[in-house]
């Protein structure tokens, strides 16, 4: 039988023609859920010898990923702002990058109680990790994909989050207004999804990566549709793709919104943005 330390290693070099840099870090997720031991149990136990029944089970989830499909799908989990969430195929695999988005959100507000509406929830993570953090916040939380928002239902904990399968557009008429509105909204160009990577062009859902022909599709949707639903001192915060920031604060200007602030995350790169309506 390999031992833990053997077996890292082996499943290492094996990932590595898929998951590039990332190999060792997938090679300890993978063992940490099949043996139920921590990244720091791992390591102290590194001569443990490992059962022949979770060396097969090894194999074959490096089978699946070889073959382009991303570990979260296979494992069914992702970690996002410090927990573990359930992910299928059905939605967005949550980026670091939206850790920033709900950092900024929680930094804006130090009330105890409000309402704020998560447009294109997918799995939930962001309504949940805000509600998880301020025990007095309830949300709403729209997505069009009922099985993302199945996904989103597994999420849940607690009854502060109301999900509703709607399509944006349709779902603003007779909405009340907000403290706040953030969403992470499909921002990718089409003819940048053709050029991604097998794992996310292959494996993702398009209706969560597709933002029109140049990927800002939704935020001239909110810029014109959003302001009134928005309480007077509120934001609307958004997650904004690569080389995006310039273009769409046009297009916030262009429709009379207040103030325009821009995020950047550690790459200094422009992820987040936090419009005012006056
Ligand atoms: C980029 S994903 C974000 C998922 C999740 N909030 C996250 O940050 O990981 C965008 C989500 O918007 C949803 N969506 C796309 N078009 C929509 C529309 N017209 N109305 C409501 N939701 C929509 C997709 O189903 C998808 O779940």
């Amino acid at each position: 039988m390999p031992s833990i330390e053997n077996l890292l290693r082996k499943i290492s070099a094996e990932l590595a023609p898929a998951s590039g840099s990332s190999a060792t870090q997938e090679a300890f997720i993978i063992l940490e859920t099949l043996l139920g031991l921590s990244y720091t149990e791992l390591h102290a136990e590194s001569q443990r010898p490992v059962e022949p029944a979770i060396v097969d089970k090894c194999n074959a989830i490096v089978g699946c990923r070889l073959s382009g499909e991303p570990l979260a799908y296979i494992l069914g989990k992702v970690y996002f702002y410090s927990q573990y969430f359930t992910v299928t195929p059905d939605v967005l695999i949550p980026r670091p990058e939206t850790e920033i988005l709900v950092d900024i959100v929680l930094k804006t507000y130090k009330q105890a109680c409000g309402m704020f509406l998560d447009i294109g929830t997918g799995s939930g993570i962001i309504a949940q990790c805000i509600t998880n953090e301020k025990p007095g916040w309830r949300c709403m939380a729209v997505d069009k994909s009922l099985p993302a928002l199945s996904v989103a239902t597994r999420n849940r904990t607690g009854n502060r989050v109301a999900l509703f399968g709607a399509d944006i557009v349709s779902a603003l008429k007779g909405l009340r207004q907000f403290d706040f509105i953030v969403s992470n909204p499909p921002y990718i160009s089409r003819t940048e999804i053709q050029t991604l990577d097998r794992d996310v062009k292959d494996f993702e859902p398009h209706s969560a990566l597709d933002g029109g022909i140049d990927g800002l599709d939704f935020y001239r949707i909110f810029a014109s549709s959003l302001k009134p639903f928005i309480k007077p001192g509120g934001f609307l915060f958004c997650e904004i793709g690569f080389g995006q920031a310039e273009a769409i604060k046009e297009i916030f200007l262009r429709n009379n919104w207040g103030t325009f602030e821009i995020f950047n995350d550690f790459a200094d790169i422009p992820r987040v943005i936090k419009v005012s309506p006056e």
